[in-house]
Order: C-alpha cells, then sequence, then structure tokens
C-alpha cells in the first residue's frame, strides 16, 4: 500500500446544541488512510463514527484541525469545488440509506451519473441497471423506496454509491438491515472492487463478519480515535463457510479482549464498562461453544 488518500490532522468536532451546552464528537483525531486500503471504523453509539464520516466525505466541516483528500486540502473549500469532489471521487452508504423517495431505484442509481453528466442517457440507465444487478436488485428497477425493505433500500444505496466509480467509498453501516446472504454479497463486492480496482474503503460497523474484511480497524470511544496494530488480510472466499466465520468472531474476540484490556490499563476504560464487555465476550464465546457442541 502506497500513497495516503486521506489524512484527517488534529479534528475536532464540537456541535453547540444549546446556549451553553456544546458536545465535543471529536476529539484531536489523526487518521491516515492509504490508497486501496480497506478500514474498518468501530465504536459505540454516539462515539462520533458519523461525524467523522461526513467530515472524511466533505459533507461536513471540522470545528478544528485539517482534511486532506487526495493530496487537496479540502478544509476551508468552498462548496462548489466540495460537490465537484464528491461526486467524482467519493461515493456515500449513508447509515438511514437518504434515498429520494419520490424516484425509483433506478433513477436513484442513475442521478450522480446525471449530475457529473459525463455518459449519455442510455450509458447511464444501461449502467445503472448492471449495478443493480450487482446487488441483487435486478427485478426492483422500478420501484420506489417505500416499496422496498430496508436491506433492499440499503442495496440500492450502495449501487447509487458506486455509480460514478468513486476512488473512496465511505459507507456507515452498510450491512445494518441486510440478510446474511446479501451481507455475503456486499462484502464480497466491496472486497472485488478493492482488490481489482484499488478502490478505498472506510466502513463503519458494529458487525464482526464485516470487520474481518478489513486491513486495519480503528476504534472510536467518546470522539477519541485509537489506532491498533494492522491485522492480517482474511479472505472471505467461502463467505458462507461457518467453521471460517466462527475462526475469525473467535480472533476478532481475542483481538477485542487485548484491546479492552489495554484501555483498561490505560485506564480510558472504566471499570464496570470494562466487566460489561468482558462478560459480553464471554456469553459469545459461550453461544459459538454450545453451537459448536450441538453439531457434533
Ligand atoms: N448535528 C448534530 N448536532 C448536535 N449534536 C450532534 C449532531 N450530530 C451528532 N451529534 C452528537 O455528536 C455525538 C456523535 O454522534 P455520531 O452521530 O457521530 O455518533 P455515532 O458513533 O455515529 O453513533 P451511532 O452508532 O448511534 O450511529 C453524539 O453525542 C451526538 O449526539
Ligand atoms: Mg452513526
Amino acid at each position: 500500500m502506497s500513497k495516503s488518500i486521506i489524512k484527517i490532522e488534529n479534528v475536532n468536532k464540537i456541535y453547540r446544541v444549546g446556549k451553553d451546552l456544546d458536545v465535543h464528537a471529536l476529539r484531536n483525531v489523526n487518521l491516515e488512510v492509504k490508497e486501496g486500503e480497506i478500514l474498518i471504523i468501530m465504536g459505540p453509539s454516539g462515539s462520533g463514527k458519523s461525524t467523522l464520516l461526513n467530515i472524511i466525505g466533505t459533507l461536513d466541516k471540522p470545528t478544528s484541525g485539517r482534511v486532506i483528500i487526495d493530496g487537496i486540502d479540502v478544509t476551508h473549500l468552498p462548496e462548489k469545488e466540495l460537490y465537484d469532489i464528491r461526486l467524482r471521487k467519493i461515493g456515500f452508504v449513508f447509515q438511514f440509506f437518504n434515498l429520494i423517495s419520490t424516484l425509483t431505484a433506478l433513477e436513484n442509481v442513475m442521478l450522480p451519473m446525471i449530475l457529473l453528466g459525463e455518459l449519455d442517457k442510455e450509458e447511464i440507465e444501461k449502467k445503472a441497471k448492471e449495478l443493480l444487478e450487482v446487488v441483487g436488485l435486478g427485478d426492483k428497477l422500478y420501484a420506489r423506496p417505500i416499496q422496498m425493505s430496508g436491506g433492499q433500500q440499503q442495496r440500492v444505496a450502495i449501487a447509487r454509491a458506486l455509480a460514478n466509480d468513486p476512488a473512496i467509498v465511505l459507507m456507515d453501516e452498510p450491512t445494518g438491515s441486510v440478510d446474511i446472504v446479501s451481507e455475503a454479497v456486499i462484502l464480497k463486492l466491496i472486497q472485488t472492487l478493492n482488490k481489482f480496482f484499488g478502490v478505498t474503503f472506510i466502513i463503519v460497523t458494529h458487525n464482526p463478519e464485516v470487520s474481518i474484511i478489513g486491513h486495519r480497524i480503528v476504534y472510536i470511544r467518546g470522539g477519541k480515535l485509537f489506532e491498533t496494530r494492522e491485522i492480517p488480510r482474511i479472505s472471505i472466499d467461502n463467505a458462507l463457510d461457518e467453521k471460517q466465520i466462527i475462526r475469525s468472531q473467535i480472533e476478532f474476540l481475542k483481538r477485542e479482549l487485548i484491546r479492552l484490556k489495554n484501555l483498561r490499563e490505560k485506564g480510558v476504560l472504566e471499570a464496570d464498562k470494562y466487566a460489561e464487555s468482558l462478560s459480553s465476550i464471554k456469553r459469545k464465546l459461550e453461544k459459538i461453544k454450545s453451537v459448536l457442541s450441538e453439531d457434533l
């Protein structure tokens, strides 16, 4: 992995929610993402994950610090220039999909290509159909968001994010509402685009099965970012091979244990939260054990 495609330097984000009330959503965050990397961001609810993704995607500005995308300092760029950068370079899959309710699935996917204006109408329609086929929605081209399930809307959002062949794709819980088969399809799609097209992915997720496709995981807690060691890449070629999923789950839980221990030792994590997290890991391990013994 080579050049840096995203650089976040000393970023703070403070939301003013009342006259005397500030929410410090990001605290001195530093992060560098290499071109072709799959970065996973994990952390509890309210820890600042979506805020960070919005700032990386230039949808929001930091209160202080710098944001550099592909060598360009975008921190203070005017909206017109940011719009062009977003349209060409960045694909978004939002936590709540943000599809346009009056448009069909096909039209939602066509929209970024129409805005970019580089292909003619027929090519745009053809490409949008192909993208929807890839995410398994070839039969929902003319459905509007309200006529689709959460998981289907999520897959439309993924197809839309890929419409302009972005170099960077930002995904906020991309498998949050999908079933396990669609999840495997989405993970495979991410891996394929990454492997063959060098697309950089930044993925916010709570799901350990998603995190296994990452080259690196960072954690956010209370607006602070914690880097972890780079992890060896695990393949999901057999996305539905139970043994492999279980093995990586156990690996993940092991890493989680080490991470929690470190946080506890540094005093970042309170004793009760630590105990709570440990027992949740224990529950997960016991669940795995009981499923395995059923199989024997
Ligand atoms: N527009 C806003 N105005 C005020 N406060 C906000 C705003 N957006 C987020 N926050 C606050 O900033 C903090 C971080 O929010 P954020 O949405 O980034 O969390 P998150 O990690 O994405 O959580 P979740 O996992 O629930 O999606 C929270 O305390 C939230 O209430
Ligand atoms: Mg969020």
